[in-house]
């Protein structure tokens, strides 16, 4: 399957992904400016992107932890997910995020 990424001066790009592969891994592949400087450990939020809303009704809801984090993001949606949290799931077909 295939991660579109919509950068914020709308340029996009988009990059292939495998099953079970971390959103945030295929994004840094793909030269997105996501930091993850926690490394999954969900402790900074660098890695924070903005699903478009009918890819995200499709992935699995959000952790707890996830969403406490969310919540102290400045700028964060309804749609907003922490990309070390996602994984891709090959089913979905296409995934399109945008990039804060
Ligand atoms: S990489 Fe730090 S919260 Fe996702």
């Amino acid at each position: 399957m295939n991660v579109v990424f919509v950068a914020p001066d709308g340029t996009v790009r988009e990059e292939a992904a495998t099953q079970g592969e971390r959103l945030l891994d295929v994004a840094q592949r793909a030269g997105q400016p996501l930091e993850g400087t926690c490394g999954g450990d969900l402790a900074c939020a660098t890695c924070h992107v903005i699903v478009e809303a009918a890819d995200f009704d499709l992935l699995p809801p959000p952790g707890e932890e996830e969403e406490d984090m969310l919540d102290l993001v400045p700028g964060a949606r309804r749609t907003s997910r922490l990309a070390c949290q996602v994984q891709i799931d090959a089913a979905l077909g296409k995934l399109t995020v945008r990039l804060p």
